[in-house]
């Protein structure tokens, strides 16, 4: 009996810690967003999980995602201001970062 609960246990927690490595922040997102934002957990701006929610169902939303980042500054999450590009990304960091965020479920 508890042998069988150790070993679900078990595995319930090989099955997070998966999950949670699929959904890491690519590193250069961790670079120049890190220190404001994480994946799956608010910080100093909103999870990236819950943007990609924001967006959910809407085709454009990798672009107007990318509009965002580039711009910075409010989108209603009521949590301050971003600085346009975060912490200096390139056009080409904008768009690997908002199709990576667009694409979390
Ligand atoms: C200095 C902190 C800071 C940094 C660095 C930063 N952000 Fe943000 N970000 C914020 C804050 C604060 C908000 C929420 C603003 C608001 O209240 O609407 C936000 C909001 C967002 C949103 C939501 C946009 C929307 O349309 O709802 C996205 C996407 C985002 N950030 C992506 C990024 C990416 C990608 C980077 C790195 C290139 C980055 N952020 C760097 C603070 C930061």
């Amino acid at each position: 009996m508890n042998k069988t609960l150790v070993s679900v246990v078990a595995v319930f927690g090989l099955a997070l810690a998966t999950a949670a490595q699929a959904a890491d922040m690519p590193p250069i997102g961790k670079a120049k967003c890190g220190s404001c934002h994480a994946v799956d957990r608010k910080m100093v701006g909103p999870a990236w999980k819950d943007v990609a929610k924001k967006y959910k169902g809407d085709a454009k939303a990798a672009s107007k995602i990318a509009a965002s980042i580039t711009k910075g500054g409010e989108f209603g999450w009521k949590m301050g201001k971003m600085p346009a590009r975060g912490l200096g990304a390139s056009d080409a960091d904008i768009k690997t970062l908002a199709g990576f965020i667009a694409g979390l479920k």
